[in-house]
């Protein structure tokens, strides 16, 4: 097993009827600032709700974060914080409102011009303003980790960054807050938390005996509950797996000491900048093919995915990693998630330019031995098509 330091200070308030809890999660005297996203926290009544709970508090509210958040949008923000002298940050929504609320924090103590911060992936980021949120998508991790990803539409540049000071405080689980989600949403968070673990997890094998056992079974719980939570949108018992596994996908503990991949969604990341698809559908066009192309460096973890994750476990080695792959697809298209790029419209005449957006953004080693290049990348999306 590989050294690890895992520190997660985030505290998880789950379960029904838990957003009332907010006054007491708040630092007494906060100046919150509530940051959400479109129309659905206010049809929902989530905003409602967690504005009963901040009756006694000081705050204002931002609303306007768009999935895929924007610095521009997000600078907006930055500045009523500022005229405004909040000093904490209460996030309503999923991934996108949660990292941009994540951005705001740091932004706002950020000594320079913040786009830095993502041009350093956070490492310049020595303080933010503390925040928590109110997830109502589970997806992404974002409301148990550190990592952020921010678009800046100008130059369809899509960077994560990670800081030590961007965990949320808090963050509160209420899985009837997800009844509310549409079916593409609720698929979208099935294949961004399956992705998140498979970057973790089938790499090569590193001893992480726990962190495996650990993936797979979220992996199949997955599998068990994603078909579930589109055909009983209101079975609690459902969402609120749904929502643990999301956030255990990624809140540091299965990738504690074993090495990372993240291939695909840096590759994804440019096919949203691009083409704004929706992230988690780039993960399911990236995929498969990454999985294909990268077999040989794979293929112990490949093998072990197939027989413990698929209960594959006849024919020939290679027989059988086709086999996995294949499933991983079919998962994918099970849930009305396309993995083709001609799904989106998107043919070979549209590699070079993906390639060079890679070849800006220094995504010219990727992976967990480093070994994605931009020749390999390019395979990728040819086996994409
Ligand atoms: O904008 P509103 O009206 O709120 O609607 C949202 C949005 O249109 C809607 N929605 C959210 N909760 C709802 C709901 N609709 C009905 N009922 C509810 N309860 O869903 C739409 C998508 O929301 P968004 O927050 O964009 O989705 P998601 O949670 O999938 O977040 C995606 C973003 O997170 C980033 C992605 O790159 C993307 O920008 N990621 C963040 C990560 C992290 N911080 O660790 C890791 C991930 O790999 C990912 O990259
Ligand atoms: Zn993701």
């Amino acid at each position: 097993m590989q050294n690890f330091d895992y520190f997660n200070p985030t505290r998880i308030v789950f379960g029904e009827d838990t957003i009332g809890r907010l006054s007491e999660l708040l630092p007494s005297g906060a100046r919150v600032l509530v940051l959400y996203g479109g129309a659905s926290a206010e049809k929902n009544g989530t905003l409602a709700e967690v504005r009963a709970a901040l009756a006694k508090h000081d705050f204002a509210e931002f609303g306007g974060i768009e999935p895929n958040p924007s610095y521009e949008t997000l600078m907006r923000a930055v500045g009523q914080v500022h005229r405004e002298q909040r000093d904490f940050l209460l996030a309503v929504g999923g991934g996108s409102v949660i990292d941009g609320t994540k951005f705001v924090a740091a932004a706002a103590l950020f000594d320079g011009e913040p786009w830095q911060i993502m041009e350093a992936r956070g490492e310049n980021v020595t303080r933010a303003l503390p925040l928590g949120s109110v997830l109502t998508l589970p997806a992404t991790g974002s409301e148990m980790n550190n990592g952020a990803v921010i678009t800046r539409r100008a130059t369809h540049a899509k960077l994560p960054f990670h800081s030590q000071h961007t965990f949320p405080r808090f963050s509160i689980l209420d899985p009837r807050k997800t009844f509310t989600l549409p079916p593409r949403q609720v698929a979208n968070g099935v294949v961004d938390a399956f992705t998140h673990i498979i970057e973790q997890y089938l790499t090569y094998p590193a001893g992480g005996l726990a962190q495996d056992r650990f993936a797979e079974g979220l992996l199949q719980t997955l599998i068990e509950i994603g078909p579930r939570a589109l055909a009983e949108p209101h079975d609690y018992e459902v969402r609120a797996n749904l929502m643990w596994v999301a956030t255990l996908a990624l809140n540091g503990l299965i990738g504690a000491g074993v090495p990372h991949d993240w291939a695909t969604h840096m590759i994804g990341h440019e096919l949203t900048a691009r083409y704004n698809i929706d992230h988690a559908r780039t993960l399911a066009i990236v995929l498969p093919p990454m999985l294909q192309v990268r077999r040989d460096s794979k293929r112990a973890k490949l093998l072990q995915y197939a027989q413990r994750v698929w209960g594959i476990t006849q024919g020939s080695e290679d027989e059988r990693i086709d086999a996995a792959i294949e499933r991983t697809r079919a998962f994918f298209e099970s849930l009305d998630v396309k993995t083709r790029l001609q799904d989106y419209a998107i043919n070979a005449a549209a590699l070079d330019d993906l390639i060079a957006q890679l070849e800006a953004h220094d995504m010219t080693a990727l992976g967990e031995r480093q070994d994605v290049t931009l020749e390999v990348s390019r395979r990728v999306l040819e086996a994409a098509l």
